[in-house]
């Protein structure tokens, strides 16, 4: 589904190392929770929608009807994060696109999930189960933002341990509106990491420590990422010529970057790892601009 841009000059990718250590795990304890929802509220991070999705979630989820959450869109590119929901919509599933740190879009959350559930909720009405409570499992890889949202919909965070089968410390369900539950992710849900790329999309995007991967080639990578996707936001950021760009490596673009901002260490040499901080964390704020780096075909 993602179009990769062929790049002139690439270094080699940086690799990340993934322990799964909680996989099988994660995988008992979704076969339990499963039964005890109605639906599941996928979130994936809107810069990189690929590379932030669980590989085998739809064989862990049992087919229950789906939702995606495009979270962090504040810092994704919203024309491609139009085309993303099309893409989702066209597929089957539909989305919306929140952000979860301000709230922005989750207005929408509520009636995705009836949308999704209609003709359940339609049988359930038939049967005279009349405002049955939906029972909703939010599911995303690591710091994808389930936290923010759930605490954002139910304002607090508390959770509600009701006393029902199925309730256990590691299961935590919240209210979030009259008749509305929402369940949190039981164990930690994997990213596709024998995949080189989706590694460095999520080390780009934070979502992977920096301790484990060296900062500097990580900059790199991110550079001969962003040059044939966004050049103007690359060029304009760290005062680049244009003509420039055209077949640099990361490191070229890296030392332009440091020397540019005047980074430089005793003898004159260029500070490369100070660079390489500033470039990992501009991206992360969007001071570089809303950037997608994997795009939806269509
Ligand atoms: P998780 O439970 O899935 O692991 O993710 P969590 O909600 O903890 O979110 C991970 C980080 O992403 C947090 O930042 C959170 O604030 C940020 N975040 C979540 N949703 C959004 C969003 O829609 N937009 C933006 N811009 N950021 C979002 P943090 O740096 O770990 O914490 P903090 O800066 O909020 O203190």
């Amino acid at each position: 589904m993602m179009k990769r841009e062929q790049q002139p000059r690439e270094s080699e990718a940086v690799s990340i190392q993934w322990f799964p250590g909680h996989m099988t795990r994660t995988k008992r304890q979704m076969e339990k929770c499963i039964r005890l929802v109605d639906a599941v509220a996928e979130i994936v991070d809107a810069r990189v929608p690929v590379s932030s999705r669980n590989p085998v979630l739809h064989k862990l989820t049992q087919g229950k009807p789906r939702v995606i959450l495009m979270n962090k869109s504040d810092m994704a590119d919203p024309e491609e994060t139009k085309r993303w929901l099309q893409c989702y919509r066209a597929q089957g599933t539909p989305a919306i696109a929140v952000d979860c740190r301000s709230g922005r879009g989750l207005n929408g959350f509520i009636p995705l999930v009836r949308e999704v559930l209609r003709d359940r909720i339609a049988a359930w009405e038939q049967k005279g189960m009349v405002g049955r409570t939906i029972r909703v499992m939010v599911v995303g890889i690591p710091n994808v933002g389930k936290s923010s949202l759930i605490n954002k919909l139910c304002r607090g965070g508390k959770a509600d341990v009701a006393d029902r089968p199925g309730v256990t410390r590691e299961n935590r369900w919240f209210t979030i509106g009259k008749g509305f539950e929402l369940l949190d992710t039981p164990g930690v849900l994997w990213p596709k990491f024998e995949d080189p790329i989706v590694g460095e999309h999520l080390a780009f995007t934070g979502a992977v420590k920096d301790e484990v991967v060296d900062t500097e080639r990580l900059a790199c990578r991110l550079l001969e990422a962003l040059v044939p996707l966004y050049p103007q936001a690359v060029c304009e950021r760290y005062r680049l010529e244009p003509s420039f760009l055209a077949e640099k490596r990361g490191d070229e673009l890296l030392e332009a970057i440091g020397k540019n901002r005047g980074m430089l260490m005793a003898g004159g040499v260029i500070n490369t790892e100070r660079a390489a901080a500033a470039v990992l964390d501009e991206f992360r704020s969007a001071r570089l601009g809303r950037i997608t780096l994997e795009k939806a075909e269509g």
